[in-house]
């Protein structure tokens, strides 16, 4: 396993993490999830992600678990704040009350008295940025958070809350979480120039576009049994905007280009997410732990730009034919 600076922070990341979204506490028994958090442990992984949102504050439970025992400064946990956690007017958003209690509930479940990288999970149009900024600082004061970041923030959004926290003095975000895949490269435009320049690194969701750029949903076929499209529990609706044929087509032609590089589609993929030296580490899903294992082969891979060239043009007609 490589590692990387989260960007120009001092924390060291694994660049691959592992993340529990729709699995822990959902789509996978507790055997099968603490199994993956073990595997992911064994091959270096040293990051993992979650969020208090997740199946319904379960994923935080199943994740404290499975990390119950292990050293603590070994890891580096990840959690955020911003969805519905409660059916209350106040169980959401960023607003100084829902972040110091969110936070408290998740050191709860996540058996830890502090959260390495806290993260906004969207940005909160309804409470003012000083608010949020502030309420982040003080628990970086407390010792309960260690590193602040946002997700899915855009440009304009992170360059805002960089220039109010030099001006109140407030600690700095460090990171973006953004989707971030052959299939999905809108960072590219915007956010990533100016993280950059900030020092602001990307640590990027679905970089196998949830499974699909491992190349194992066929077109025209139904999904293999297990896989996320058939988990009615809610990873069938998140993947579902993919499994087009004339996308599942096409991933299928980057399958001769990853037996060029010698790589397996899903390692190519992960490889070109982190050959951006902006990203400080993708997020892997898992199911079932075999996937770990083969998932970290791509940390510390260099390929062939003009294979990856070759997979973009390829990708990039695929969605230009997709529908507006
Ligand atoms: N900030 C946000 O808004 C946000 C949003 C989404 C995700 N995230 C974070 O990013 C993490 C990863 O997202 P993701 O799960 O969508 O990532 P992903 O790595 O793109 O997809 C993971 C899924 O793909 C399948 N898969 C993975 N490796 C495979 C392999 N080698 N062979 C076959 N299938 C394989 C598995 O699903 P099946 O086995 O079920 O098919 C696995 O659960 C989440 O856990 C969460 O921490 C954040």
């Amino acid at each position: 396993m490589d590692f990387r600076h989260l960007g120009k922070s001092g924390l060291i990341v694994s660049e691959i993490a592992y993340g529990n979204w729709l699995t822990h506490g959902s789509q996978v028994e507790a055997d099968a999830a603490h199994a993956c958090v073990k595997a992911a442990l064994d091959v270096g992984i040293t990051t993992f992600d979650t969020a208090d949102v997740y199946a319904q504050t379960r994923a935080e439970t199943v994740l404290g678990e499975a990390l119950d025992g292990v050293r603590r400064e070994s890891y580096e946990l990840f959690t955020k704040v911003f969805w519905p956690t409660g059916p209350g007017r106040n169980d959401r958003g960023l607003s100084r009350k829902h972040i110091i209690e969110s936070c408290t509930a998740s050191l709860r479940r996540l058996r830890t008295d502090h959260i390495d990288l806290y993260q906004a999970h969207r940005y909160d149009v309804e409470t003012p940025l000083e608010e949020t900024l502030r309420a982040f600082d003080d628990l970086v004061r407390q010792g309960k958070v260690m590193y602040i970041g946002v997700s899915e923030w855009t440009a304009a959004q992170i360059a805002d809350a960089l220039r109010i926290a030099g001006e109140m003095g407030f600690d700095r975000i460090v990171s973006n979480q953004p989707q971030y895949n052959m299939l999905w490269r809108v960072i590219e435009a915007e956010v990533v120039p100016l993280s950059e320049r900030e020092g602001v690194g990307q640590v990027v969701f679905s970089p196998l576009a949830q499974g699909i750029l491992t190349g194992k949903y066929q077109p025209g076929q139904p999904p293999p049994a297990g896989s996320r499209a058939t988990d009615e529990k809610g990873g069938a609706n998140f993947i579902s905007r993919w499994l087009s044929d004339d996308v599942l087509s096409r991933v299928q032609q980057l399958k001769p280009i990853a037996d060029d590089a010698g790589l397996s589609l899903a390692t190519m993929s992960l490889a070109w997410v982190l050959q951006n030296p902006n990203v400080s580490t993708a997020i892997i899903g898992a199911s079932r732990p075999e996937q770990v294992r083969e998932n970290v082969h791509a940390s510390g891979v260099v390929v062939d730009t003009q294979l990856f060239l070759k997979a973009e043009a390829i990708i990039d007609e695929a969605l230009a034919a997709q529908p507006a």
